[in-house]
């Protein structure tokens, strides 16, 4: 079997995405009720390459390695030859040698192309300036633990057309929900990427408008990593563009609110929105744990179940 990587939602079937949901919530019930006894990855290691920040992307995977028996290594671009200028397609060779996957979070999608395409074994973004979609399993694992199949409900993005936007619009089209946006004008998600979902995606710009009825809200940050000096026009550029406890109202009465977190409260949510119950944030957050379990299984293993 050729190597598998996950670079975006689309490097898998549906059905393959919609197994690793049900897998990730099999995982999740058992570590609840047996403890970690599963451990496929025996002696197996995942290299973790940062060049960006990381709280829950670096615990969850290197937890995920631990709990299956195996082993994770960090590996910052600062401390490694790859941030001194080693081609990245020889430092996918070279780890290809020795490790059983590598996971990366970079700033250029293409870059991580470009490894992906020197690795012998698999590879899995863990975040580029494009796209997150380790992130997009979680979210539609935690959606689908709170309402049920996903299939024909009605999402909402409030916010930057970035990187976790960019992965909600590829949820859409695997996942078969419809995704409204709302960006303010000159923050839209990129049009190739809109144009490919369809009539799965609907641009707006009144966000009391796009949340009505809706089944799920979400948001993430005004400024994502590496446009922090445009932290201050961003401020202005998105007001009225933040979630609140009064525009979850206007949604669905059963509506649960995603934030992919770190969050700024009283910036893109409102200072209280994540004690709501409808915020289901804490759950999204563990959430990653048990469906990058389900996807590092699903690249190294195949399906199992
Ligand atoms: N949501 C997410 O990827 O969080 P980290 O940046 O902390 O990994
Ligand atoms: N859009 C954010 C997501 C962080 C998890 C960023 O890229 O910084």
């Amino acid at each position: 079997m050729s190597v598998r990587h996950f670079l975006t939602l689309l490097d898998l079937s549906a059905d393959e995405l919609s197994y690793l949901i049900q897998r990730g919530i099999t995982i999740k019930n058992r570590l609840k009720t047996q403890g970690p006894t599963y451990t496929p990855f025996s002696n197996r290691t995942l290299a973790m390459i940062f060049e960006k920040s990381s709280t829950r992307t670096r615990v969850s995977f290197e937890t995920a390695m631990a709990q299956f028996g195996g082993h994770a290594l960090f590996l910052s671009s600062r401390d490694t030859q790859l941030g001194r200028g080693e081609p990245i397609g020889d430092t996918a060779r070279v780890l290809s040698e020795m490790v059983d996957a590598v996971m990366i979070r970079t700033f250029s999608h293409a870059g991580l192309e470009e490894f992906a395409a020197a690795s012998s074994v698999p590879v899995i973004n863990a975040l580029t300036d494009d796209y997150h979609p380790c992130q997009l399993l979680a979210d539609v694992m935690t959606w689908t633990e709170c309402r049920g199949p996903v299939q024909g409900k009605t999402a909402v993005w409030i916010g930057d057309g970035n990187n976790m936007c960019h992965s909600w619009i590829n949820a859409a089209r695997q996942f078969d929900f419809q995704l409204r946006i709302c960006c303010p004008e000159g923050y839209d998600p990129r049009q190739d990427i809109v144009e490919a979902a369809g009539d799965r995606v609907t641009l707006l710009r009144d966000p009391a408008e796009a949340v009505s009825g809706a089944d799920l809200v979400t948001t993430d940050v005004w400024a994502s990593m590496g446009q922090e000096e445009e932290q201050a026009k961003r401020e202005r550029d998105f007001a009225g563009f933040q979630v609140t406890e009064a525009l979850l109202d206007r949604a669905a009465e059963d509506v649960v609110f995603l934030h992919c977190l770190p969050a700024h409260r009283g910036e893109e949510i409102s200072t209280t929105l994540l004690d709501d119950p409808r915020a289901v944030v804490w759950q999204e957050a563990g959430n990653r744990l048990h469906a990058q379990k389900a996807l590092i299984e699903f690249l190294l293993l195949g399906q199992v179940a």
